[in-house]
């Protein structure tokens, strides 16, 4: 469904409207609009500066250089040395003037490496590095900081210091949000550096235009790091409930990436399943994920599996008072149940060594809703899930995590009566929806082997939805 609001406010008439009743004018976001580059920033410059303690300025920097950005520092800041000997041990340029001249490429992020914090007085590093840059952010540009994971931290000071971080991040990203720009923050658990280049590309790229906010934990892995792009080429995925909205958002992004996906939805909508499989040159499969022999039959239909994802979802809203046990069995047994069912048949047969699986939770699970208590019981209990199950996905050498959309333009929010929709579609730091194609880009992300160092964690893909900020 088209945004209206964010469209007239983008009219010559509604932009002056806008401006004289203080009203919000929601950016428009720079989305990708084709696969993953391997030369992902070869037309844009990145801004890099550190704490004077950092450690991680050269993994950072050797994933930046591939990426094909031009590395720009601030002369004289406190993180200067640890990146000056990264760069000259991997043979880099640092281009020694921040702010760009005529010409030359944007600025399109700015990364810092906060990995060194550990009191409150060097936290000054950060304000010093960062205040006067933000003013001059591109629209749709990223800020991105990286921390050590508390659990890799060494001292009461590093550990407070790196959760000291994450409110700096959230509110960042809600005073940088109108322009479209994103605020993010990396955790880097005890050897997660090997892992740390795909999470950089994703964050900093288009392909993460509705993510802003959130913390992800990147810790080691025994899979051998991959690039993101071409990563994903002639994998086998399974998406439920990919007939239309998200999940055939996800079946076409994975397509575009180059796996080959077998989608699967309820018989009654296998007319339309068909049509998304025919336009993305997928299989279709239509099967009730809640049948009995639902994993025998994927095995049967797919063989070995990649990739996993558990789109299928329902909402039954109704207040508990009024709940029906119908209601209740429905969504727990669809949008929770069958999860847990498929993965274990398919952990017995059906899934190539090295699988990953993203099952799709809500910002509904986080921050509840009245009317929901069975749909936020499924949607928190998946991120519980992955949680429980990462370790057996690692052993495997794959991995498990979920993606949960905050308020996305589909069918079930057009649905929605006007005020309600209205306030979902705003609330939240780029003051619009998403659209289906940022659950499917994050979902793409955490498909990939190239997000190897992340297992077992929840990323929310909206826009910084105030609920369960
Ligand atoms: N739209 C949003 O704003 C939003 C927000 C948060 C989470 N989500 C979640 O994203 C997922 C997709 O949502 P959507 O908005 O695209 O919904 P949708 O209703 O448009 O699509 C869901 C698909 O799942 C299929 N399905 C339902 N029951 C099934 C079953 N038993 N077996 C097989 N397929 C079945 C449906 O036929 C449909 O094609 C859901 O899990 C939903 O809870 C959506």
């Amino acid at each position: 469904m088209n945004d209206r609001y964010l469209d007239f406010t983008h009219s010559p008439f509604g932009k002056t409207l806008a401006s004289m009743l203080g009203l919000p004018t929601p950016p428009r976001l720079r989305r990708a609009d084709a696969a993953w580059a391997a030369q992902p920033f070869a037309d844009g410059a990145i801004l890099v500066g550190g704490d004077s303690k950092a450690t991680l300025a050269a993994p950072l920097l050797a994933a930046l250089g591939a990426s094909g950005a031009q590395l720009r520092i601030v002369p004289e800041h406190a993180g200067l040395a640890p990146l000056k000997a990264a760069a000259a041990s991997l043979g880099l340029q640092l281009i020694g003037n921040p702010a760009p001249s005529a010409g030359e490429r944007p600025n399109r992020a700015i990364v810092f490496d906060a990995s060194g914090l550990s009191s409150p007085a060097q936290m000054r590093e950060l304000y010093d590095f960062l205040q006067p840059l933000v003013r001059g952010l591109v629209p749709n540009g990223r800020v991105l900081l990286l921390s050590r994971a508390a659990d890799a931290c060494t001292s009461v000071g590093a550990k407070t210091m790196s959760t000291a971080l994450r409110g700096f991040m959230r509110s960042l990203a809600k005073e940088i949000g109108k322009n479209g720009n994103t605020c993010n923050l990396l955790e880097v658990a005890e050897n997660g550096e090997a892992a740390l280049a795909a999470p950089l590309h994703f964050f900093l790229s288009a392909h993460s235009a509705y993510v802003s906010g959130q913390t992800l934990r990147i810790t080691t892995s025994t899979a051998k790091p991959v690039e993101l792009a071409g990563s994903l080429a002639g994998r086998s995925a399974l998406v439920t409930g990919a007939a239309r909205g998200i999940g055939a958002a996800i079946a076409e992004v994975l397509a575009r990436e180059g796996a080959q996906v077998i989608g699967i939805d309820h018989p009654s909508q296998e007319g339309a399943l068909g049509e998304t499989m025919a336009r993305i040159g997928g299989r279709g499969l239509a099967l009730d994920v809640t049948a009995t022999d639902a994993a025998q039959r994927i095995a049967a239909e797919a063989g070995g599996l990649d990739v996993v994802v558990h789109n299928a979802g329902v909402t039954r809203d109704k207040m508990l008072r009024n709940m029906s046990p119908q209601y209740w069995d429905l969504v727990l047994n669809i949008n929770l149940a069958a999860i847990i069912d498929i993965n274990e048949g398919l952990l017995k047969s059906g899934l190539n060594d090295g699988a990953r699986v993203v099952c799709i939770s809500s910002i509904g699970g986080i921050g509840g809703n009245a009317g929901q208590t069975n749909y936020a019981s499924t949607k928190a209990g998946v991120i519980g899930y992955v949680d429980a199950m990462a370790p057996t996905f690692a052993k495997r050498g794959g991995a498990i995590n979920a993606v949960a959309p905050g308020f996305i333009e589909t069918q079930m929010t057009a649905a929605m009566p006007l005020g309600p929709r209205e306030i979902g579609r705003r609330i939240n730091s780029l003051s619009q929806g998403g659209l289906p194609q940022d659950v499917a880009e994050a979902v793409a992300f955490l498909a990939s082997p190239a997000a190897a160092g992340v297992n077992g964690q929840t990323l929310r893909v909206c826009g910084q939805n105030w609920f369960g900020a």
